[in-house]
């Protein structure tokens, strides 16, 4: 799949089939991750790979829109280091989680960390010191679900030239 391809097909899954995602495809999209573009090269991001049932389980209770991470076979914790703009970076790494892992036929979803009420928990039952940011928790896996996009048109949000 090409990259536009990628772009245009992505959407959120948050169905699951249960069979295990391969340790190099992981590997291949936190490889992705950590080459997305950082102010300042800061590069302030830790990638935490959570497979356990146990860990999924207890991240997905504490979470108020994310309980389908229970269901996924793996969850990916985004954390970025508290600076200037951990928040940009993070979220640059979390988009280029879910393009590479659709691009490799998997399935995934944003669930929010930043801002949450649960984000200090998720870390500490992570062991993340804390000084990190909890920006995102994406579950992956395979998944039978291919919904449709439900997107605002090319024409209402393109301008050119001027708003
Ligand atoms: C910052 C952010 C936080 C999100 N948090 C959640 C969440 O907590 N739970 C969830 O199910 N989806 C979450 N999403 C996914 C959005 O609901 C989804 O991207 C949106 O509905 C558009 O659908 P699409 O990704 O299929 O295009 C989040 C997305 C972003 C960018």
């Amino acid at each position: 799949m090409d990259a536009i391809a990628a772009l245009q097909s992505r959407r959120s899954i948050r169905t699951f089939r249960p069979e295990p995602v391969p340790r190099e495809l992981i590997e291949k999209i936190i490889d992705c991750a950590r080459l997305s573009p950082t102010a300042r090269n800061a590069q302030p991001w830790e990638f935490v790979v959570v497979t356990e049932e146990q860990s999924r389980r207890g991240i997905a209770d504490l979470t108020d829109f994310g309980r389908f991470i229970a269901e996924a076979p793996v969850c990916v914790a985004v954390f970025c280091r508290d600076c200037k703009y951990y928040i940009e970076d993070g979220s640059a790494a979390t988009m280029s989680i879910l393009l590479a892992a659709h691009a490799l036929g998997l399935a995934a979803c944003w669930v929010a960390g930043d801002k949450k009420h649960y984000a200090r928990e998720v870390g500490s039952l992570l062991g993340a010191p804390d000084d990190m940011k909890l920006v995102a928790l994406i579950p992956i896996g395979y998944s039978d679900m291919a919904p449709k996009p439900r997107k605002r048109s090319l024409e209402d949000v393109l301008h050119w030239e001027k708003f």
